[in-house]
């Protein structure tokens, strides 16, 4: 069972582990959020830096990938992720003070073109644009956001969760991290399906007719309808993000019909 620690010092301190000064809770208890007074679904804990790249790492993040944090806390993964990794990011922070402090770092930091912070309830904001959600909530929490990462994400995006696991996910890594006082648990998963790209026509016939750069050649060429467009990524070496792009390129100059998605 997961527990909770917390001490008296202060309502959002949290650990997960045992402590000679915490006191325990179970989180699956109805009263334990009122015992908090806590109006949000999940206190503010940073998660540590070292772990903090394990996760951006673990997911692969690349080059001009939309990373989205659920709950931004101090703005510490998104920021890693535009300064480290190049991500464009956003974040979503429900709290005022936390928010307009991500807001204050990303501007002193001069990430403003690569740093979206939303002041937002992250149950409400559309994550239909991202390629790795990363998350350090609660399993309570991520099981009640589950049905929405499910309707709203992608094939093949990445989702990064510190310490709690996804109820009724099947995770490709668990890993342990040690990190001065504690232990962390990484998960990572990823939305399962296919976007299959479907040629107008004879593929030898287009290719001959069309005058393309590279980048939507070497696609085209690799487009036969039965791959997806994870495969197409995988051969290219180009990010699913830029082969959707080339795609939506192809079907504008009408040598693409459609992408059927498979969930
Ligand atoms: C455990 S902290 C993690 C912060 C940061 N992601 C990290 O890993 O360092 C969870 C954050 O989610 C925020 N939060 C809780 N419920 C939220 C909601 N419904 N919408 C947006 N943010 C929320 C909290 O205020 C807190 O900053």
């Amino acid at each position: 069972m997961v527990k909770f620690l917390m001490n008296d010092s202060s309502p959002y301190f949290v650990g997960f582990e045992e402590d000679d000064y915490a006191e325990e809770k179970d989180i699956n208890n109805p009263d334990f959020f009122p015992y908090l007074n806590m109006p949000y679904d999940v206190p503010f804990v940073p998660t540590p830096e070292v772990v903090v790249r394990r996760m951006l790492q673990l997911a692969n993040v690349r080059r001009g990938e939309h990373v989205y944090d659920l709950g931004c806390g101090d703005g510490r993964i998104v920021i890693m992720a535009a300064r480290e990794f190049g991500a464009q990011a956003a974040c979503i922070e429900i709290r005022k003070d936390l928010y307009e402090q991500t807001l204050r770092r990303v501007k002193d930091l001069g990430l403003e073109d690569r740093v979206r912070v939303i002041y937002g309830n992250f149950f409400e904001e559309d994550l239909s644009d991202a390629d790795v959600v990363t998350m350090y909530l609660l399993t309570s929490v991520n099981e009640r956001i589950k049905p929405k990462l499910e309707r709203e994400l992608k094939p093949g995006v990445r989702v990064v969760s510190h310490d709690f696991e996804m109820p009724g996910w099947k995770p490709l890594i668990v890993e342990d991290l040690y990190e001065e006082w504690r232990s962390h648990k990484v998960y990572l998963y990823k939305i399962p399906g296919l976007e299959i790209p479907i040629p107008v026509g004879e593929l030898k016939n287009i290719i001959k007719n069309v005058k393309l750069d590279e980048e939507h050649m070497k696609v085209l060429e690799l487009i036969d309808g039965n791959r997806s467009i994870e495969e197409i990524s995988n051969k290219t070496q180009l990010t699913m993000r830029a082969v959707r792009e080339i795609i939506s390129d192809l079907i504008k100059q009408g040598l693409i019909s459609e992408v059927k998605v498979i969930k």
